[in-house]
């Protein structure tokens, strides 16, 4: 595969086979991510992989915030408004989801669930967490972006799936608590990470795109 068809080809995926991945080739794709570029090569990244009984420990503590009704305290503060064209996308993906699911997923029961599937990590045997010291700039989110698709996309190159996901990072001080990394590192993203299930009707999913009309402007 090119990467035009890697990049085309990704999907996030929300449904996973039980089967771990080697370790040598979870060490292989970060390897890959380690190439993406950062503001002056600082390379503002560390990784955490969280697999097995670990795993299933982490989603019972998550879900056990959530049903206690714990507040949400992310280190990244979850955004409350969008500007008009961002918010119509955001709609149009939740009524093309809920189509596919044949069920609302606005309805506060199916949020509930989808929360507890995040909290489950979809069932995926692995979850990487991406964080990075408290104290740099926007440019290293952005950075730790960048190594997140990089990592996302030598993993569909190698034939396994993945979704990035914020509500990984809901609890974070928990989470850094429960996984040993210091208060002083912010927990930007986790993302699950296995071998699809496509089977799943979730995994039929496929997102859209604004027109490429719509976003850029030629200037001569
Ligand atoms: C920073 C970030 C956070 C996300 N958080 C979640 C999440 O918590 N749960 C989830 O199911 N998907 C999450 N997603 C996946 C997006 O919903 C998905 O990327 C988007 O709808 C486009 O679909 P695609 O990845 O299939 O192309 C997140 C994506 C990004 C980039």
């Amino acid at each position: 595969m090119d990467a035009i068809e890697c990049i085309e080809g990704r999907k996030s995926i929300r449904a996973f086979k039980s089967e771990p991945i080697d370790r040598a080739l979870l060490t292989r794709l970060i390897d890959v991510a380690t190439h993406s570029p950062s503001y002056k090569n600082s390379q503002p990244w560390e990784v955490l992989i969280i697999s097995g009984d670990k795993k299933r420990a982490l989603t019972e503590r998550l879900l056990q915030l959530f049903h206690s009704g714990v507040e949400p305290s992310p280190d990244l503060v979850a955004p409350v408004h969008w500007p008009a064209a961002e918010a119509g996308r955001i709609e149009q993906m939740l009524s093309s989801r809920s189509k596919i699911l044949g069920v609302d997923i606005t309805l506060p029961a199916i949020v509930k669930r989808s929360k507890e599937a995040n909290f489950n990590f979809y069932g995926a045997p692995h979850v990487i967490y991406l964080y990075q010291d408290a104290s740099l700039s926007d440019w290293s989110l952005f950075d730790l972006g960048l190594f997140a698709q990089s990592l996302m996309l030598a993993a569909h190159a190698k034939g396994l799936a993945t979704v990035p996901q914020a509500f990984a990072t809901d609890y974070a001080k928990e989470v850094k608590a429960f996984l040993s990394i210091p208060e002083g590192k912010r927990l930007v993203l986790g993302i699950s990470i296995g071998y699809p299930d496509m089977d799943a009707p979730i995994n039929q999913f496929q997102s859209e795109r604004a027109e490429t009309d719509e976003i850029v402007t030629w200037v001569e």
